[in-house]
């Protein structure tokens, strides 16, 4: 029997990537996504927030479209109502949830922490409060939480022994919510996988982090702005790597109640995304600007724990990742013209 899986959030970046990867692997994947944050239903609210709204619009379309061609079930539910999301957790029969709702960035969180709290808070306490319902099959909860769990890298890399001392309401949230899940074991023995990825980069991300904005503001001929000098380190990680580990954790039992760093596995300097996207285009002007104080400074995640227990093995430097994504990036904006 294929196993069956659930993703919350399934809509987002990270979700539909990882919906078409599993699905590929011959699991039966299910998705639920409001698509009420950082998705066309927010942007329907503010358009006029995003910088190239049309852009944006066609990429999100362009999810769904792959979504109904690989044949995932979808369910557009807000994971905040909890009968709604009981009644799919309990028709899906899904044996692994994967919690991925939430505002998944750390400027905006900082900006609207009750609308954070709401949907990525609210949301994992629903999921959890039925994964762990005996009326339902949950057997694994995989959650992903964020490298900002660290707050300041005090040593050039670190592990998931290192303490945490987050910065913000993000990375708050993200170790409270870390602490829920390990709770949710002890009290009900629910497993879990707690994943903390990091700079994330990929085809179809609409989020606006750095690797996603470099290339779009190069495309519409907008200077690229820099918070700080540049020299700061950041573990950039391609999708692709960060399906593997997913998937890795999946299928392995090493992995339950463990929680593990899924990124590329090396910093680099947000300099060295200018000098690939440089070799891409003509006349990128690149602006230097005040750091934000709660930013932490980052670096390394070590990945050697997953390399251990589930033979996770980062495949995508940023030579060879991003230059992909750019070249995805170009083709997708001049035939969407
Ligand atoms: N992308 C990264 O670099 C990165 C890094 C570390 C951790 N993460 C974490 O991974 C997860 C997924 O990130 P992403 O980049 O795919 O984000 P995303 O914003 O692209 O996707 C989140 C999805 O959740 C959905 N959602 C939010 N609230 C909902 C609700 N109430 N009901 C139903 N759906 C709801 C949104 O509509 C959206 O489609 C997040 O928890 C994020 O914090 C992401």
């Amino acid at each position: 029997m294929r196993k069956k899986i659930l993703i919350i959030g399934g809509a987002g970046f990270i979700g539909h990537n990882l919906a078409i990867f599993l699905k590929k692997k011959k699991l039966d994947v299910t998705i639920v996504d409001g698509l009420n944050i950082n998705n066309l239903e927010y942007l329907k609210k503010k358009y006029n927030e995003f910088p190239n709204p049309s852009l944006t619009k066609k990429i999100l379309l362009n999810r769904l479209k792959l979504l109904k061609k690989s044949k995932i079930k979808f369910f557009k539910i807000d994971a905040r109502n909890y009968k709604s999301l009981s009644k799919i957790i309990n028709r899906s029969k899904a044996e692994i949830i994967i919690h991925l709702a939430a505002v998944s960035h750390a400027n905006k969180s900082n900006k609207d922490p009750f609308n954070t709290f709401d949907h990525s808070f609210r949301t994992l306490e629903n999921s959890l409060d039925n994964a762990r319902s005996e009326k339902n099959n949950v057997k694994k909860f995989i959650f992903l939480s964020s490298s900002m769990v660290y707050g300041n890298f005090l040593t050039s890399s670190v592990n998931e022994n290192t303490r945490c001392y987050p910065i913000g309401i993000y990375g708050s949230l993200k170790y409270a919510a870390e602490k829920l899940i390990i709770a949710y074991n002890q009290v009900f023995k629910l497993p879990f996988v707690i994943i903390r990825p990091s700079a994330l980069y990929g085809e179809r991300c609409i989020s606006r982090r750095v690797g996603q904005i470099f290339i779009e503001n190069a495309l519409t001929s907008k200077p690229i702005e820099i918070n700080g000098d540049g020299n700061e380190k950041l573990d950039f990680t391609y999708i692709d790597d960060l399906l593997q580990g997913i998937y890795k954790s999946i299928i392995s039992k090493k992995a339950d109640n463990q929680i593990f760093n899924l990124t590329y596995g090396s910093g680099r300097k947000i300099n060295d995304l200018i000098k690939i996207l440089k070799k891409n285009f003509k006349n990128v002007k690149v602006k230097y600007k005040k750091r934000d104080k709660l930013t932490p400074y980052r670096g390394t995640l070590s990945t050697n724990k997953a390399k251990k227990l589930l033979k996770y093995n980062s495949k995508w430097s940023i030579e060879k990742g991003y230059q992909k994504y750019i070249n995805w990036y170009k083709d997708f904006y001049f035939n969407s013209k």
